[in-house]
């Protein structure tokens, strides 16, 4: 199959968490299995220009529609892990992808409904036959109903639009009239059964609207695609989700395991693999040292952290964390940076509390390469989210051997089997696990883990070697994607004979 990701992110040039990762991921693992795949991205000014390779821009002037004018747009191309990427970027007086940063501007509606259609005019204009389009979460939603409204029309439809939801947290929502910006019928789109807001009625839903008008809906695990059709999960969605039941579905990313892999990881100290764990043991005085943290008992667990610190991932449980991990008598490093003020004041004065304390450190910032150290130097990672679509610290922790503590929802429930559930099969035991959102419940599942590590290394042993054999790669997902695609792809034919 010819398959074009349309994103705003990508790992590991452009990525703010495990979006990146996956859109990175599922490609690869796509073309493993001969599919033709290629990905297109805004081209900010803020990437690491130095993961791509043979960067250049074509020869050729895209013009794409926006706000009743038509905006001339540089086309690059590049590769980024084998894989070929098409930048895009625009000649507009508002620079909508020179801001230092991914997201979080004020005009990010603006921002990305222009990359929608512009990616979309570069396929139809390059004559380009792909058999799907794939588009991910709010920023790239747009796609959707522009193909289906606008593109089909002018006989550009033999593709089919999958659309994945990492995260219905983030819909995009904003008032009906800046619909208009990117091309499409404010009339004809901000109704009930379209792009209206199921709240807000005199808003428009990107993410609602990437539901309609998309022939494949997918989130990121099984639990998740249940939690989001009720209530409580569904943020407003959870009707739409449920009438167009049938043609959504989770399934679980998967991780890249040629990059997140232990034993030829040039970030870390020493490389190491389930059958020599010595190099995870220097990883971790390595960390230990460099952080600055008592190094004087050896058999001493080192719990971490890595996460954007929002709501969602359960911040005053990570608070607490930290705290219990003290009174357990273990050691605690968090790596996280939170985009929310308050938030990232909040840590900050936690950082500066334990500055100098033995057993703590927090490093309120985003670094990739001391995220690498971080899995292979732990014993341990907590991820108490409140929610979670997939989550993909657990799966990374584990291919490093640190052992996951977790709070059973979404991602995080289809991938973490607690060590003492005795209704799973022994092989799939995997971490430790709390259902309550609350510090109660946390503490216990870290008193369970403690006394796990403290009980004889042997068997601690045997459980990081457990985890680290279990196969989280993407092989099984991307073989669920592509079954999907080819089955939308057979019906588009049968309706077209
Ligand atoms: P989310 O996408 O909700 O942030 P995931 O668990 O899916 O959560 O993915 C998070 C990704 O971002 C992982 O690859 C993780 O290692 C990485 N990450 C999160 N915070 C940091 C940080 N402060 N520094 C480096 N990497 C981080
Ligand atoms: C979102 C979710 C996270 C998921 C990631 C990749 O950021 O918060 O749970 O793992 O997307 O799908």
């Amino acid at each position: 199959l010819n398959i074009i990701h349309i994103a705003a992110e990508m790992a590991p040039i452009a990525k703010v968490g495990g979006l990146g990762d996956v859109v990175c991921g599922l490609s690869k693992a796509l073309q493993r299995k001969g599919h033709l795949v290629e990905i297109i991205l805004p081209k900010y000014d803020c990437m690491q220009y130095d993961c791509i390779s043979d960067l250049k821009v074509l020869d050729v002037v895209l013009q794409s529609y926006f706000d009743g004018q038509l905006f001339k747009n540089k086309i690059w191309v590049g590769t980024v892990e084998g894989l070929p990427v098409y930048f895009i970027e625009p000649d507009h007086p508002a620079k909508f992808f020179w801001r230092g940063q991914l997201y979080g501007e004020h005009d990010d509606f603006k921002r990305f409904s222009y990359f929608s259609r512009a990616a979309l005019e570069l396929l139809y204009l390059s004559g380009k036959k792909p058999n799907i389009i794939h588009c991910h979460d709010w920023h790239t939603a747009f796609v959707a109903p522009l193909y289906w409204e606008i593109y089909a029309t002018r006989g550009f439809n033999s593709a089919r639009i999958c659309f994945t939801c990492h995260n219905f947290e983030y819909q995009g929502v904003a008032p009906a009239p800046e619909l208009a910006l990117c091309g499409l019928d404010v009339h004809h789109l901000h109704r009930p059964d379209r792009m209206q807001d199921n709240s807000a009625h005199d808003k428009v839903n990107p993410i609602k609207g990437a539901i309609v008008y998309s022939n494949i809906v997918t989130t990121v695990s099984p639990t998740y695609a249940q939690e989001v059709r009720s209530v409580e999960g569904g943020r407003g969605l959870q009707e739409t989700l449920n009438y167009h039941s049938r043609k959504f579905v989770g399934i679980l990313n998967g991780i890249d395991t040629g990059a997140w892999n232990p034993s030829t990881d040039n970030f870390l100290k020493v490389q190491y693999s389930p059958d020599d764990l010595q190099g995870k043991a220097q990883n971790k005085e390595t960390l230990r040292k460099h952080l600055k943290l008592s190094t004087s008992e050896t058999f001493q667990p080192l719990v971490g952290c890595i996460t954007r610190l929002v709501p969602q991932k359960g911040v005053h449980l990570i608070r607490h964390a930290i705290y219990r991990t003290l009174e357990l008598g273990g050691q605690f490093v968090l790596l996280g940076s939170s985009p929310v003020p308050h938030i990232q004041r909040e840590f900050e004065g936690i950082a500066n509390h334990f500055q100098s304390d033995p057993h703590v450190r927090l490093l309120l910032k985003y670094d990739e390469v001391l995220s690498h150290s971080i899995y292979a130097a732990t014993d341990m990672l907590i991820i108490p989210s409140l929610f979670e679509p997939c989550g993909l610290t657990q799966m990374i922790a584990m291919r490093y051997g640190s052992v996951p503590i977790v709070r059973s929802t979404g991602g995080l429930n289809d991938s973490v089997f607690d060590i003492d559930d005795d209704s799973v099969p022994v092989q799939f035991r995997n971490g430790f696990k709390f259902v309550t959102a609350d510090e109660q419940g946390l503490s216990q599942s870290m008193e369970r883990a403690f006394s796990y590590y403290l009980r004889s290394p042997e068997s601690w042993q045997q459980l990081v070697q457990k985890v680290m054999r279990m196969d989280f790669s993407w092989d099984t997902s991307a073989a669920q994607y592509e079954e999907l695609y080819e089955k939308a792809v057979a019906r588009a034919r049968a309706s077209k004979n």
